[in-house]
């Protein structure tokens, strides 16, 4: 599996446990690091790495700021995305195994360096489980997908 990760500022320090965790645990991970070349906010940090995960670059990506919440909210505008904040090990397996999402993103300010390795550690061990959930999330796409044409009819004819 490969793994993208990145951080705005406030998500640097926890970005750089996150990475050692994951060499450890035998992962393949990138640091995109967008940061270190572009004096950019949370916004286009979680953009830069959902798109990279969206053009199949990398099966899944951790984006760590602040809260955990702009970069959910950003990767979940890219199309195909789907991302969610988990500071607990529960909620980070269910975000495999029932939501099928390939984004995971924490908040540097709300937990600490152990728990979020574990938060990471039970996403990674985690796939679909298919079942119930496979109903549901091909309905998420479906509405995904309206909700695309839909914008894409609203616009104003240039
Ligand atoms: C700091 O810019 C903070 O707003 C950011 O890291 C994040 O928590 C946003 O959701």
């Amino acid at each position: 599996m490969r793994i993208a990760i990145d951080s705005d500022d406030a998500g640097n320090e926890l970005k750089r446990v996150i990475v050692e965790h994951l060499r450890t645990l035998g992962f393949e991970v990138d640091d995109l690091d967008l940061t270190s070349r572009e004096k950019v906010d949370y916004p286009d940090v979680g953009h830069n790495l959902a798109r990279k995960v969206a053009e199949k670059k990398y099966e899944r990506g951790i984006l760590i700021c602040g809260t955990g919440l702009g970069m959910a909210m950003i990767a979940n505008k890219v199309e195909g995305i789907y991302a969610g904040v988990c500071h607990d090990v529960y909620s980070a397996e269910r975000l495999s195994k029932s939501n099928d999402a390939q984004i995971l993103t924490m908040g540097a300010r709300v937990v600490g360096p152990e728990l979020a390795k574990s938060v990471v550690s039970a996403w990674v061990h985690s796939e679909f489980a298919g079942g119930g959930s496979t109903r549901k999330v091909a309905r998420m796409r479906e509405l995904e997908k309206v909700e695309r044409q839909k914008s894409s009819t609203d616009r104003p004819k240039p």
